[in-house]
């Protein structure tokens, strides 16, 4: 029949020419939907003799057919185009160059601090914490510094408001890291081999000198232990910190409450063009402070001083950062400006290893 042969071909146009989604459904509506023509002639099936409607019925249903399946094709593709569509307002250019410049950087005292935990690490000493905010016997009284000894004085301590109620502690800013000491003493059997980098606070302010500001300590509890043992070990670190094999050490007397004998460390510069280099021994700048544990501070902690030896010591971190890498005002470490981070800090992926090099 010519009639459905022009409405077959009329759909199929109308098909073909729906631009949208949308405009493919209003097809969809006129044909197929429950007004559609399509839909008409199927109802009218059944006003038909059976003859007739054995010739049309298969007719009207092939038509049917075509026209759903012609819709169903061109969703398909208008889907499709679609998808593609976003996909390329979406794309992103993979082989674009990433930007040269890092963001961040890390801190130079971070650095220094993972340095100095990878350099003793590989000597077998663990990493120890204690808190800032300590109280006075861990800071001084467990360290022979009793109330009325003079280094109380010296150490500028920041001291809380003390707690008028019951036997309270007098709580501070810890001075120095030196607490950690007797906390690993107190929490772990020996033999002990840590180090403890951490933050430090005095009330004091120039140059040289931060309110806060960062040590690490260092300590060795064990039988038979002797100045040799404390001797080779800051060698061998000072060594792998400064990257060099001529660091020539030199142990002078001095005094902490807490270890006896006590002995101040020095590290040998040369000059070069006027600026000091660590090696050789044309000069010395002092490091370290250190010495034998004392007895009173290893009885202080529950261990018998008979049994038990040790040797600690205790630098500034800030120092340390300040002599390698050669800055020289220890206020810019603290001052957040941008342009000497950028200059002094170190790319987030420079991670400390022996190996690889402990410095940038
Ligand atoms: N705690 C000392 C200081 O802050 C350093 C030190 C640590 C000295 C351990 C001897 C042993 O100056």
């Amino acid at each position: 029949m010519t009639d459905l042969a022009s409405l077959n071909a009329q759909a199929l146009a109308a098909i073909d020419a729906a631009a949208s989604l949308d405009a493919l459904e209003a097809v969809r509506i006129e044909t197929l939907g429950k007004q559609g023509s399509v839909t008409a002639l199927l109802k009218s099936l059944g006003q038909m003799s059976p003859e007739e409607r054995q010739t049309q019925g298969p007719a009207i249903n092939g038509l049917r057919e075509a026209v759903t399946s012609a819709i169903a094709a061109k969703k398909d593709a208008l889907e499709s185009a679609a998808l593609n569509a976003r996909l390329a307002t979406e794309r992103l250019d993979m082989t674009l160059p990433a930007p040269d410049a890092h963001a961040g950087s890390v801190h130079p005292v971070s650095q220094v601090m993972d340095e100095l935990a990878e350099i003793f690490a590989d000597m077998g000493f663990a990493v120890a914490e204690g808190p800032e905010i300590e109280d006075d016997w861990h800071n001084f009284t467990a360290l022979n510094i009793p109330e009325t000894h003079p280094a109380r004085a010296m150490h500028d301590t920041f001291y809380f408001p003390e707690d008028a109620g019951e036997e309270a502690k007098q709580m501070l800013l810890r001075t120095h890291t030196s607490p950690v000491q007797i906390r690993t003493m107190l929490n772990q059997k020996p033999p002990i081999r840590v180090i403890a980098p951490g933050r430090v606070y005095r009330s004091d302010s120039d140059a040289t000198h931060t309110p806060m500001f960062h040590q690490i300590e260092g300590l060795v509890i064990d039988k038979g232990i002797h100045m040799g043992h404390l001797k080779w070990t800051l060698e061998t670190f000072l060594k792998a910190f400064f990257e060099r094999d001529d660091v020539v050490l030199r142990l002078r007397p001095s005094y902490f409450p807490f270890t006896e004998p006590s002995a101040e460390v020095d590290v040998g510069y040369t000059l070069v063009n006027g600026k000091r280099v660590i090696g050789g021994s044309e000069g010395w700048m002092e490091v370290l402070g250190s010495g034998m544990v004392h007895p009173r501070v290893i009885a202080a902690c529950g261990l018998d001083p008979n049994e038990y030896q040790g040797f600690a010591f205790g630098t500034g971190v800030d120092r340390l950062a300040m002599l390698k890498y050669g800055m020289d005002d220890l206020r810019a470490f603290f001052d957040g400006d941008l342009r000497w981070l950028k200059h002094y800090g170190f790319a987030a992926l420079d991670v400390p290893t022996l190996s690889g090099g402990v410095g940038a």
